[in-house]
Parts: C-alpha cells; sequence; structure tokens
C-alpha cells in the first residue's frame, strides 16, 4: 500500500506507525475484546491511555506542576471564545496582536464581551511579519496579551516570544511540538490537535493553575477551565479515540528523541523548502525571510493558472493538498512532525522540474 506525500494543513498526515499501532488496536484493544473507542472513560483501561497522553506531554513540553494539561472539545477555535471568557475580568481590556487570519478570528471572538486593543497589526505588509520587540506598547492592566505563534495561512511565525506585563496567551495550533519552547513564558497555551498532535475536534489547553481562578461567576460551568481542571478533563465524555492517538503520537515522538530532535528534522525540512524557493524568481515567498513559518511553507507562481497547473500535476505526482488557503490563493506546503523529509525531497525535485517546463 502506498502512502502518498501529503502537504495538508490540517486533519494533517499522522506518523504511519501510529495508524498502523491503531489498526491494530482497533477491534481488540489489549485483549478487552472491545476497541478503545467502546469502552467507559471511567474505566481502568482508559484512565491508563488519558494519563499517560497528559504525561508525554508534561514530559515533551517539560511543563511544570504549576500547570494543567487539559483536553477540550470544541478544537481551537472554541479557544478563541474560551480565553477572554475565563481570563477577562467583566470590563477590562484584552491586549491582541494582529499577524493573520487566525489571530483576525480570536480578535473577533474576544470583541464579544469586553473590550480589545489590538496593539499591533500587519495590515500594512499585508501580513507578512510579525512585530519586533518595542514595536507596540501593552495596554496597563490588560487581562492578557495574545498571539497567534504561527499563521497557518500567511506561514508565518514569531520567532521569540515576547516578554510582557500581562500573562502571555498563545495560538500554537499550528507548531506545538514542532520547535523547543519555554511554557514558563505563557499564563496559557491552545492547539487544535489536528496538525501536530492527532485528529481532529481535540484541543490541548495548558494553562498556569493561578489564571483558573479568574474566571467570572457568569460563566457557565462547562466553559470554566476550572472545571475541566478538576476532573483532569474528564468531567464530561472526552473524545476518547482523540485522546488515544495523541498518546500514540507523543509515544512515537519521545521513540525518535522528543522535541529537541524533531526540531532539528524540521528545520531541515523547511530549509530545503526554502532554499529551492529562493534559488528563483519563478517563486515568491510571502513573509520575511526572519518570521517564515518552518511548518506551513506559502508562496505564488507568476500566475493563478501555472498556480492551478502545480498543484494539479503535484497530485497526479502523489504530492497531495498543496493548494493556498481559499482565502490567499498560492500553494502551501504544510510540513508538519509527521510529513517525512521524502515527502520534502520529492516535492522539491518536482518543483525544479516544474520551474524547467514552466519558467
Ligand atoms: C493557528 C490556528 N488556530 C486555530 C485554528 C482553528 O482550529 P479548529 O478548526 O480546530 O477550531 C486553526 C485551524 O487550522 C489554526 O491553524
Amino acid at each position: 500500500m502506498a502512502r502518498a506525500f501529503n502537504f495538508s494543513a490540517g486533519p494533517a498526515a499522522l506518523p504511519t506507525p501510529v495508524l498502523e499501532q491503531a489498526q491494530a488496536d482497533l477491534v481488540d484493544y489489549q485483549g478487552q475484546g472491545m476497541s478503545i473507542m467502546e469502552m467507559s472513560h471511567r474505566g481502568k483501561t482508559y484512565d491508563a491511555v488519558h494519563q499517560s497522553a497528559i504525561a508525554n506531554l508534561r514530559r515533551l513540553l517539560n511543563i511544570g506542576d504549576d500547570y494543567d494539561v487539559l483536553f477540550l472539545q470544541g478544537g481551537a477555535s472554541c479557544q478563541f471564545a474560551m480565553v477572554p471568557m475565563n481570563l477577562r475580568a467583566p470590563g477590562q481590556v484584552v491586549d491582541y496582536i494582529h499577524t493573520g487570519a487566525w489571530s483576525a478570528k480570536a480578535i473577533k471572538e474576544a470583541r464579544i464581551g469586553g473590550p480589545v486593543n489590538v496593539i499591533w497589526d500587519g495590515k500594512d505588509g499585508n501580513y507578512n511579519r510579525v512585530p519586533k520587540p518595542g514595536e507596540y506598547q501593552e495596554t496597563p492592566g490588560a487581562a492578557y496579551l495574545h498571539i497567534c505563534s504561527n499563521e497557518t495561512i500567511g506561514g508565518v511565525v514569531v520567532p521569540e516570544f515576547p516578554a510582557s506585563a500581562a500573562p502571555l496567551v498563545a495560538d500554537m495550533s499550528s507548531e506545538i511540538l514542532s520547535r523547543v519552547i519555554d511554557v514558563n513564558q505563557f499564563g496559557l497555551i491552545y492547539a487544535g490537535a489536528q496538525k501536530n498532535l492527532g485528529p481532529s475536534g481535540l484541543a490541548l489547553v495548558i494553562i498556569r493553575r493561578d489564571l483558573l481562578e479568574r474566571v467570572p461567576d457568569s460563566v457557565n460551568i462547562f466553559f470554566r477551565y476550572k472545571t475541566h481542571a478538576a476532573e483532569s478533563s474528564l468531567y464530561n465524555t472526552p473524545n476518547t479515540w482523540a485522546i488515544y492517538l495523541l498518546k500514540l503520537v507523543t509515544d512515537w515522538l519521545m521513540n525518535l528523541g522528543g522535541v529537541p530532535a524533531m526540531e532539528k528534522i524540521n528545520r531541515a525540512k523547511a530549509a530545503k523548502l526554502y532554499a529551492t524557493l529562493d534559488a528563483s524568481e519563478f517563486w515568491r515567498v510571502h513573509p520575511v525571510p526572519e518570521n517564515r513559518s518552518i511548518m506551513n511553507v506559502s508562496w505564488r507562481l507568476p500566475s493563478e493558472e501555472l498556480e492551478a497547473r502545480f498543484v494539479k500535476e503535484a497530485d497526479a505526482a502523489g504530492l497531495k493538498a498543496l493548494k493556498g488557503h481559499r482565502s490567499v490563493g498560492g500553494i502551501r506546503a504544510s510540513i508538519y512532525n509527521a510529513c517525512p523529509p521524502e515527502a520534502v525531497d520529492a516535492l522539491v525535485d518536482f518543483m525544479k522540474d516544474f520551474e524547467k517546463r514552466n519558467g
């Protein structure tokens, strides 16, 4: 059976050994006569999976005891709403940095329910970069400062996280576990699972414990982080299948050498692709060099007609899902953790040949 080279932005490629393990476990999980999806989330068997998924994340990201690790539903989009609901006192202002389409969505949600100060907006450069330190000022008394650390559509990354007076909140959906980070720099980190963690519909939240207490009484019980933290994300029936897959994905990553080893591989993959893009005027990369994502590589060709041809011919050659997001067009290669170096090699070979024929 041939696996395609899958460059999808999400849901994205999962490691083949993870899928094979899931397949082997599917009908009869460890002699239980049923799949993990079919058993109680309160039972011993599932609980072991649940706790080891959390332990794996704690180990991989070096998460201290002063943080809770939560598995929530509703994807990262639900977090756009839950963050302001939980961390902002009535009437309190919140600061956002606007670096692209996903920041915009987060800002839109935060505007419901209170004042938002967009303290930096990348509109002038058509969202091709992130601010440098000192280019913006935090609002005194803001509840938090929100960033999207990797804009999946524009392919723009925050290379170094800003120091902030207010707790720093980051949407890391499209880059979690791809490079070494210091969790202690953040009040809260969230990520939809469908890129580097597992299947869609699950969101990971890492929250500093003192922030759990901020939630106003007016927030419904289900939407309080505190509710889920108190029950180890078992307040209601969690997405057990997705958490099981996350456990397998994190096992796989630990076997590979953890985040430092993964980062090295990711940087090499991205460097190869950007080197090809920079070698000729035929390709045009949107972000400035210092803010180029190593997860989502976005670029344009000289015409939309050539872009359509590129996507079509690549697909026929087994290089899947290279069409840029519908809002910006062009080409996008998402080269997440599970995208093997061979996929990037095959893409680069295809690009060189395409350029020869069409350049
Ligand atoms: C950076 C970022 N934030 C948020 C989301 C929304 O995630 P979800 O569809 O899981 O709600 C995405 C989805 O691709 C994303 O890339």
